[in-house]
């Protein structure tokens, strides 16, 4: 989404290096204990994500965002803002950058009521929203087979509705490089805060938004469903259109 634009993404391959330099360090829990403070537990998990990556590698993608999945519920709450406006919007939405680094990037972000982010895809990308504020419906889709890939702005795609996930406070979703990695998110009537972890496998976390008919915003959530969209690139105003 239009956040990712200022998010630099270290490629999740590039960090054998910093695994070896953790070798050091005393002994790592891979699972996540209870943190009261969220810089602690950003430490904890970077050091025992790096420790799995040592042990068993990066290149499964899935498993490593289910592994890094124990450590969101166990994430306490992030400090927020200093919030930066999205323009073009349906309505207000706020992005900050909270974490850069590596072997995941932490971001949060802030819907109003109505704000609509139009679907969009993360390519080479892996990431965990977790519901701190307020409610949103993200729904998930996977784009259908042999389709223009998201740099081909201006072609027409088909997708498919996956997963639809009603979030509230303490909850979350995920999706992977190769599994729902489209997702259009609707703020609830209060609207919305939320973090992002963010792991980039491949790329540098370009992407693109797809508008959809009906004025850029998916039909009716239902699992299953083919819809037909246009890749329009990174601008969201022109995902509305
Ligand atoms: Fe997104």
């Amino acid at each position: 989404m239009e956040r990712r634009s200022f998010v630099s993404l270290a490629p999740v391959a590039a960090l054998g290096g910093l695994a070896a330099a953790e070798s050091q360090d005393p002994p790592i829990s891979l699972a996540p204990r209870p943190y009261a403070q969220y810089d602690d537990w950003l430490a904890a998990s970077r050091r025992a994500s790096l420790a799995f990556i040592k042990e068993a590698g990066a290149a499964d993608t899935e498993r490593f965002m289910q592994f890094l999945a124990l450590w969101a519920v166990g994430m306490p709450r992030p400090p927020l803002g200093p919030w930066e406006e999205i323009q073009g919007a349906n309505a207000r939405l706020q992005f900050s950058t909270l974490s850069p680094g590596r072997p995941f990037v932490v971001t949060t972000f802030k819907m109003g009521p109505g704000c609509v982010q139009p679907a969009h895809c993360h390519p080479g990308g892996g990431g965990i929203t977790v519901c701190l504020e307020g409610s949103l419906t993200m729904r998930h889709f996977s784009l259908a087979p042999g389709q223009a890939p998201f740099k081909e702005t201006g072609a027409e795609v088909e997708i498919e509705e996956t997963a639809i996930a009603r979030l509230s406070t303490n909850t979350f979703t995920l999706f992977t490089p190769t599994r729902q990695n489209l997702h259009q998110l609707e703020a609830g009537p209060e609207g919305a805060v939320c973090a992002d972890l963010i792991v980039q496998w491949q790329g540098a976390g370009e992407f693109s938004y797809l508008r959809l008919g009906g004025g850029g915003v998916a039909a009716s959530p239902r699992v299953g469903q083919r819809l037909k969209g246009r890749w329009v690139g990174m601008n969201i105003a022109k995902a509305y259109a």
